[in-house]
């Protein structure tokens, strides 16, 4: 079988190298990202392997069932940048449900610690042989209050690290979990209690901006914002006013609504002609990594691993257990739905 493999980089390519070839599927990787633009180079392929910022659009699906490539792999969990509704009866669409929730929890506790500590200013000081003090006064966590959107297994994560510190923690989820003891709250009384709020739900309809101008209003002041999850769960304009008026304290952001044609890629000595992350990135009180919490060992030999063993499930039995299915949005639990695919 032959994958087009799109936006790889080094780091990819070395992890899939490492088990590709014995599993029986030859991968040819292309640095571009897959769009309308780019989607011919998959032409003569069985399918595509993809990740965060490639855009699958209705128009890529049709040309791909045109071309008779029949599968997606995503190498990713989230897919809000896939139109599944368009691929259904068309494409088949895998994705790697959990590759490792801990890499990303333990991201957003790292940007944490690293942001209210000053650690990011300390070290570049330090370089600089400047031991001074001056403007590195942090905060406690013990004590504080975490508001944790989306209790998933990121979220659940996140809060047992955030309780180790003695936080407090409150949630928010429509769809609560009664089995892990988390105390949910509305998000009015999450965003008005909360010292630290953390997003951890996909993104949606019902989350796109769920930080925006009026849930700003609504915050603490001097709240710090981590966001590792989506991008678009924030309005950065929205983020930026209310971190120029001081009513944010402080952002944690590993991923930006426009991140697609900057993150990943290396624009030092250039233009960046974004100006809302020009000028949030200006900002002391701005960490910014570059969708940089998935990053470990574990996830990437977890992603290789989950993708080739979706795409093979699929060839050997027509069906995988982590196709996404367009009728209930899930891959797990909707298979009283369907005969165990999607169509
Ligand atoms: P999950 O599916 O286990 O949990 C998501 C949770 O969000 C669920 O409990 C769900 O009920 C909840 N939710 C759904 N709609 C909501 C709403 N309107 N308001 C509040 N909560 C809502 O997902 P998981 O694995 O915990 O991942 C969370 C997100 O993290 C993913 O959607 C993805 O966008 C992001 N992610 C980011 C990575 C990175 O490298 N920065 C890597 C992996 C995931």
């Amino acid at each position: 079988m032959k994958f087009a493999f799109f936006d790889a980089k080094p780091y990819d390519i070395s992890s899939f190298e490492n088990i590709s070839k014995e599993k029986g599927v030859e991968f040819k990787f292309f640095e571009t990202k897959l769009n309308e633009d780019t989607m011919e180079l998959a032409h003569g392929f069985d399918g595509v392997c993809v990740f965060v910022n490639d855009t699958v659009t209705a128009k890529v699906i049709d040309y791909f069932y045109e071309n008779g490539i029949k599968m997606i792999a995503l190498r990713c969990a989230g897919f809000n940048n896939v139109d599944v509704k368009a691929a259904y009866g068309k494409v088949h669409i895998f994705h790697v449900p959990a590759y490792s929730p801990y890499a990303v929890a333990e991201h957003a506790m790292a940007m944490l610690l690293t942001s209210i500590r000053r650690i990011h200013k300390a070290y570049i000081r330090t370089k600089d042989f400047n031991f001074s003090l001056n403007g590195l006064t942090g905060f406690d966590l013990y004590g504080k209050t975490a508001g944790i959107i989306g209790t998933g297994k990121i979220g659940r994560i996140f809060i047992n690290i955030c309780k180790g510190f003695g936080m407090k923690v409150i949630a928010y989820d429509p769809y609560p979990s009664e089995e892990y003891g988390i105390e949910y709250v509305s998000l009015d009384e999450l965003l008005g209690r909360s010292d630290i709020i953390s997003l951890h739900c996909p993104l949606t309809k019902d989350t796109y901006h769920i930080i925006d101008y009026p849930s700003i209003e609504k915050v603490k002041k001097g709240v710090v914002i981590i966001n590792t999850s989506r991008g678009a769960l924030i309005n950065a304009e929205a983020l930026l006013e209310g971190i120029k008026s001081r009513k944010i304290g402080a952002a944690c952001l590993d991923v930006y609504e426009e991140e697609s044609d900057i993150f990943f890629e290396d624009f030092s000595g250039h233009i960046v002609s974004d100006d809302t992350l020009a000028r949030l990135i200006t900002m002391p009180n701005v960490l910014v990594t570059s969708h940089q919490a998935f990053l470990t060992e574990e996830a990437l030999r977890n992603i290789a691993e989950t993708t080739l063993n979706n795409i093979i499930e699929f060839s050997n039995n027509g069906c995988c257990e982590n196709e996404l299915c367009y009728h209930c949005g899930k891959t797990a639990n909707c298979k009283t739905n369907r005969i165990k695919k999607c169509f």
